[in-house]
């Protein structure tokens, strides 16, 4: 009698959770993305894609995001690099926009620590990286000094990647030279 009666509750929830399941899960995996790459985004290079790993696996996401958002709290990086859009992430897996900002938004770090600089800017970042100390005594980001010289180099590139392609190599913004003073 009892199992008569647990019987078709026992169906009836594995029927529920089947069409959830698909409807939730399944289909989504075999929904094709609609996000087409923005325009002049690049796939990343061997040494960015290396970097980016090092980022995820050091936890930088924990405290820097990479969105700049259509919202009064982000008006200053919308005036100066627009509003990051979804194309913006096409080669991003996973993605890392991260939710907090102990410090800066990095989405457009490679426009301001830019590759065409040449050596100081690659010297700025890696000396940063190895302690944020020596640059802005009141950091809180952790000394990544026990990186190796390749993983720093990787490191670099990849944060040198960023938003970059956003705009032509050759102007240097006026970014640069407020941070190189300050
Ligand atoms: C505990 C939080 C924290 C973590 C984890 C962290 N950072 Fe930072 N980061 C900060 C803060 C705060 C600042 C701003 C102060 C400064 O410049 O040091 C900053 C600044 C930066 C800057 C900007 C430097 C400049 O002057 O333009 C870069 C680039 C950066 N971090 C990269 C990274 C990378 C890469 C990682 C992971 C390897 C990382 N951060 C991990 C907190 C963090």
């Amino acid at each position: 009698m009892r199992f008569i009666r647990t019987f078709p509750i026992i169906i009836g929830l594995s029927i529920l959770f089947g069409l959830a399941f698909s409807g939730l899960a399944v289909l989504p995996a075999f929904t094709p993305s609609v996000t087409k790459p923005s325009p002049g985004l690049v796939a990343y290079s061997p040494s960015e894609l290396r970097g980016r790993h090092i980022y995820v696996r050091e936890g930088c996401v924990y405290c820097h995001s990479q969105q700049v958002r259509n919202v009064a709290a982000d008006s200053g990086m919308v005036d100066a690099f627009g509003a990051s859009k979804a194309g913006d992430y096409y080669y991003d897996q996973p993605h890392l926009l991260g939710t907090m900002r102990q410090g800066p938004d990095l989405s457009n770090e490679g426009r301001i620590w830019r590759k065409d600089i040449g050596e100081p800017a690659r010297e700025y970042l890696i000396g940063h990286f190895i302690n944020p100390r020596n640059y802005n005594p009141m950091s809180i980001m952790p000394a990544y000094d026990y990186l190796s010289k390749e993983e720093l180099s990787d490191l670099t590139d990849y944060i040198q990647s960023l938003g970059i392609w956003k705009e032509q190599v050759g102007q240097i913004s006026s970014q640069v030279d407020s941070k190189e003073a300050s």
